[in-house]
């Protein structure tokens, strides 16, 4: 069982200042950065490319660099990320591509994966693909925005995955991203995630280290 992870999204950040955006992250004591590209396809909105990961490694960020690809052709940028600086790349289970040959890609780079559902996904869809995974991304909103609301039908299927990931003694991140707050991540913890993005409840919080505590002690 992993302990609770507490994963800021850029996404939230101050789109004129991302590297300071970053800075209060690594500030505040957190490890993971998450970063949501997008190719206004896959999902109607456009926001970061591998350009933005290279800046914020320039300006001297060391951050572990959770990189969320809600892309329909992901299998052509991974390299690109890999080379800008990700850590871990997740591809969408979604879009029509050799996911198996692109994980594999993603870890001959260097990197860490993982494989992400969007809400009308059932956890079936990811099942062949658990044992060659770092991280399951269950999302909790339609991606494509920061700020929507958490989706509690969502707790069932990190359920499912939790006792996927027992059963076969597999020991991948289940991670919840969209709508997390306090309240959300405690139900998510519940349900088995260990890692929380956090967009706008984290950027809004006035005192972030004490969110990130309250987050730890889940
Ligand atoms: C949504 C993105 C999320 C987003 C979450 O498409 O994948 O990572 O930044 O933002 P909040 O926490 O505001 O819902
Ligand atoms: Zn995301």
């Amino acid at each position: 069982m992993h302990a609770p992870l507490l994963v800021p999204s850029l996404l939230a950040g101050d789109h004129a200042n991302l590297a300071a955006s970053a800075r209060i992250v690594a500030e505040t004591g957190l490890p993971w950065l998450h970063v949501d590209i997008m190719d206004g396809h896959f999902v109607p909105n456009l926001s970061f490319g591998p350009e933005t990961l290279g800046a914020l490694r320039r300006a001297g960020l060391k951050l572990y660099f959770d990189t969320h690809l809600m892309l329909s052709e992901p299998q052509k940028y991974i390299e690109a990320f890999a080379r800008a600086g990700a850590n871990l790349i997740s591809i969408h289970i979604e879009p029509d591509f050799d996911h198996a040959t692109t994980l594999t890609r993603i870890r001959q780079l260097g990197c860490e994966c993982g494989i992400v559902l969007n809400p009308a996904t059932p956890a079936a869809a990811v099942i062949p693909h658990l044992a060659q995974v770092d991280l399951v991304l269950v999302m909790t909103v339609q991606p494509g925005f920061g700020g929507q609301p958490f989706r509690h039908d969502m707790l069932a299927k990190l359920t499912e995955l939790n006792q996927a990931r027992q059963q076969r003694g597999l020991n991948f991140r289940l991670e919840v991203d969209g709508g997390i707050d306090l309240e959300a991540a405690a139900a998510c913890r519940a349900a088995g995630a260990d890692t929380f993005v956090a967009g706008t409840s984290f950027f809004r919080a006035s005192d972030k280290t004490a969110f990130a505590a309250e987050i730890a002690r889940m």
